[in-house]
């Protein structure tokens, strides 16, 4: 089987800028990989660029063994390719339930057939609640989203990218603006997810990182510095240097 997400040799600009600069890495299934990296290395444009929200300058992107480079982000969905933000974005207005029901629903893409056939709406519902409750929402499926506490409505946000029910789940910084238990909690999610559905996480929480992953990407500057087991890559000591001053890898 091909691997859910192989990215060759990736390089984006802006302007005078090469924000990213040759990145290669590849998700084998069932697992979670975390690309890292101090502030401004790189880490959201790789993720735009693999998701279709930016256009590469050069390089290649295989989903599921299939070349999706360049292709625009609702495409990249039908494909198998969900996503969150840095910044939540959920409906506030609908339930927490409505919201993971409509990215169930929104699978069916826009034929309109399909979402008045009772069976895909039932199903579609069935989805929902299958995953509202493996994250642990259940209990606030009737709530108004907007009225989740933060963590909360970040683990929506994932139950939401869930429902369209992709080959890979990317997440970036699940984690920011949550206590350390909120933080333990998401990466238990992850780890929960990851038995049936790949895990691509930028994320700033070393403890986290190097607890969850099966392998870790780093990149500074643009450019990958080191890859391999959280073991390997936290014994490395180009990581150590990355680091120096911002996080104590070695102490982890
Ligand atoms: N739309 C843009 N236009 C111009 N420069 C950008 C744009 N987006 C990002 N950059 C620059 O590209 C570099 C990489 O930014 P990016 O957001 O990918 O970093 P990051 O690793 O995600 O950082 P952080 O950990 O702070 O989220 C930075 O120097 C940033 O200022
Ligand atoms: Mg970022």
């Amino acid at each position: 089987m091909a691997s859910p997400l192989v990215v060759r040799e990736l390089s984006k600009d802006f302007g005078a800028l090469r924000a990213v600069d040759g990145v290669s890495l590849e998700i084998q299934d069932g697992q979670v990989h975390s690309l890292i990296g101090p502030n401004g290395a790189g880490k959201t444009t790789v993720f735009n660029c693999v998701s279709g929200f930016l256009r590469p300058a050069g390089g290649q992107v295989l989903l599921d063994g299939l070349d999706v480079t360049g292709w625009p982000a609702h495409r990249l969905v039908a494909a198998g390719l969900a996503r969150t933000f840095q910044i939540t974005k959920v409906f506030g207005d609908l339930t927490v339930f409505e919201n993971v029901a409509l990215g169930a629903r929104s699978r069916l893409g826009r034929n309109l057939q399909m979402w008045r056939d009772a069976r895909n709406v039932a199903d579609a519902q069935a989805g929902a609640e299958e995953i509202l409750d493996m994250l642990g929402l259940a209990e606030h499926a009737g709530a108004n989203a907007d009225h989740l506490a933060h963590g909360d409505k970040r683990i929506l946000e994932i139950a939401i990218a869930l429902a369209l029910r992709p080959r890979l789940l990317m997440l970036d910084e699940p984690t920011a603006g949550m206590s350390p238990g909120e933080t333990a909690h998401i990466g238990d999610l992850i780890r929960r997810i990851a038995k049936h559905t790949s895990v691509l996480l930028v994320e700033h929480d070393m403890e986290m990182v190097l607890g969850i992953s099966d392998e870790i990407t780093v990149m500074t500057q643009g450019r990958v510095i080191a890859s391999g087991t959280p073991d390997a890559v936290s014994r490395d000591p180009h990581v150590q240097d990355a680091y120096l001053g911002e996080v104590d890898v070695m102490n982890l």
